[in-house]
């Protein structure tokens, strides 16, 4: 199976456009809003959640240009964790294509529909997440019941949130894709059980980082509303995978607050002295 990551960043991007703190004007490298790409066959791919960037996303990686018929692509659907508009404003951009398939949480799909003009261009399907899609076992561990801001009224039972365990049956690859993570959830652990790569929700460095000198005015309770287990602490998320063997464990969906942006910062070299990876947009894996 090929997974190619085709933006690492959270809502917003890095830089944020918004944004002249320090890291923003930094040299840092630049990382576009999270979105991933997999195949199975390297012929037709599927996105992983469909970010505002998915555009220049998909011109700047010569496996999803169009092709090889006149009006042919390679994009055959999306699977979304949630309904969050990093994570879905993508599709709206994708909206020339006659078919697609979309998967998700129900309440997902639902409250994304009735908030955006998805789909309605074309011959698009929703579904539930199926066991197989595009010649890929697929299975779905609900995380959270975040809703996203513009559905806050949404009397939709959940789960809200998922991350997504993918296996190749021809190569027995596994990937697991975590990219909103509100605490480290039950079950985790053997959902990653003898996966080759797990990328994980990497918005926070710390708990308190908005609260900082980049975000004055954005409390600590505020980013915890936001529903992103920190990188470091005590209840982090390194701390649960410092020395842990088995997959490769890495981050995304970094936030422009977060300091390990930055390749020479004490934070990024703390992540990778611990096992893990900060790997950046255009990443291609073949698990
Ligand atoms: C999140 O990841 O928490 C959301 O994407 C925040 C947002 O609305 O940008
Ligand atoms: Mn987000
Ligand atoms: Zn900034």
């Amino acid at each position: 199976m090929k997974v190619l990551l085709l933006g690492t960043a959270a809502g917003g991007g890095f830089p944020q456009w918004n944004c002249a703190c320090s890291l923003c004007t930094s040299d840092a490298p630049h990382r576009t809003q999270d979105c991933v790409a997999i195949s199975a066959d390297g012929r037709g791919w599927y996105l992983l959640n469909a970010s505002p960037d998915i555009r220049a996303q998909i011109l700047g990686s010569p496996v999803l240009r169009a092709g090889p018929g006149p009006r042919e692509t390679p994009l055959r659907g999306a699977l979304i964790t949630d309904a969050e508009l990093d994570h879905t404003l993508g599709l709206v951009m994708l909206r020339e294509a006659p078919s697609f398939g979309v998967w998700g949480p129900d309440a997902a799909l639902h409250a994304m529909r009735g908030a955006l003009p998805v789909g309605r261009y074309g011959d698009w399907r929703f579904s539930p997440v199926a066991p197989e899609i595009g010649g890929l076992r697929v299975s779905a561990l609900p995380v959270s019941d975040k809703k996203p801001k513009y559905a806050r009224d949404s009397t939709m039972d959940g789960p809200w949130v998922v991350a997504y365990r993918i296996e190749d049956p021809a190569t027995g690859g596994v990937f697991v894709y975590a990219p909103c993570l509100a605490a480290w959830p039950p079950g985790f652990d053997e959902f990653t059980d003898g996966a080759d790569y797990v990328l994980l929700d990497g918005t926070f460095y710390g708990a308190d980082e908005m609260s900082g000198a980049t975000r004055a005015g954005v409390g600590t309770q505020a980013q915890r509303a936001m529903g992103h287990v920190p990188i470091s602490g005590a209840d982090g998320s390194l701390a649960r995978i410092r020395d842990r063997p088995g997959p490769r464990w890495a981050y995304t969906h970094l936030n422009n607050t977060n300091p390990a942006l930055a390749p020479d910062s004490p934070e990024h070299k703390e992540i990778l002295a611990a096992g893990a990876e900060l790997p950046l947009d255009g990443t291609l894996l073949d698990l």
